[in-house]
């Protein structure tokens, strides 16, 4: 390839808010992933998706970005079994152990899209489609050169909010200060989110959010948890 095609490549790769990680499947995971993705899974592919007809009803979706081994997205939906989850990751393994967790607990309201969640909601959901979005403990990018790989920005938020129903929830966690702060920047210059905060900044953790495995290890670290909640508003 010449020098000048190179260059122009990495000048059109997209920017990501994730690097995929190595890591082996187990035996077990790519036998989940065999047998269980046809069920659970959501291919990828072109146009918008029909939840109601992947969950064969038509309750609310939350959506759960970046989900990691899935621990969270499957008691969620076991605590919340009138509505239905929709987890995005790209890390197979944790597709896998998620899938696995799935079929252990008998639990039939998540589905999985594989794929990066920015193409996902930017391509594949409808206007207003989403119940609630539900993004826990994203990659916090610390170096400064890597801060736009954030998950957490100005389009992204645009983004959430065309697919989100007025009323709808948007609930972020993080253990990184700086991103919180950089959290509340970005949300707080959307106009179509109301901060539910009563401090104008962040909130308990609901009830609702199960501990995950990203923020036991920040908290081992010593690391201040916080959770942001935000109302999509009206029209
Ligand atoms: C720091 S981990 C946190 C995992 C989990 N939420 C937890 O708290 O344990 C962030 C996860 O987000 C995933 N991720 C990052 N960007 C993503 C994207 N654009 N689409 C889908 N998954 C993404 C990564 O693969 C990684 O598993």
């Amino acid at each position: 390839m010449h020098e000048e095609d190179k260059t122009s490549k990495s000048r059109h790769r997209p920017i990501r808010s994730f690097v995929l990680r190595g890591g082996r499947l187990t035996r077990a995971q790519q036998h989940a992933l065999d047998e269980l993705w046809p069920h659970y899974g959501i291919d990828e592919g072109a146009g918008v998706v029909d939840f109601s007809e992947h969950f064969g009803n038509a309750s609310d979706v939350i959506v759960e970005i970046g989900f990691g081994n899935g621990e969270s997205t499957w008691r969620m939906a076991q605590g919340e079994p009138d509505a239905n989850f929709v987890g995005i990751e790209v890390h197979e393994p944790g597709v896998g152990h998620l899938l696995m967790a799935l079929d252990k607990h008998a639990i039939d309201n998540v589905r999985i899209a594989r794929e990066d969640a920015v193409t996902f909601l930017g391509q594949r959901v409808a206007d207003a489609a989403l119940a609630g979005v539900r993004i826990y403990f994203p990659d916090p990018w610390p170096k400064k050169r890597h801060h736009k790989r954030r998950i957490i920005q100005p389009d992204f938020v645009l983004e959430l909010a065309r697919c989100m129903t007025p009323g709808g929830v948007l609930h972020l966690a993080t253990d990184w200060q700086p991103y919180a702060e950089h959290m509340l920047e970005v949300m707080s210059a959307n106009p179509d989110f109301v901060n539910l905060s009563q401090s104008g900044d962040y909130c308990p953790q609901p009830h609702w959010r199960p501990r995950t495995k990203y923020e036991q290890r920040g908290q081992r670290l010593g690391h201040v948890v916080r959770d942001l909640l935000y109302r999509r508003k009206q029209g």
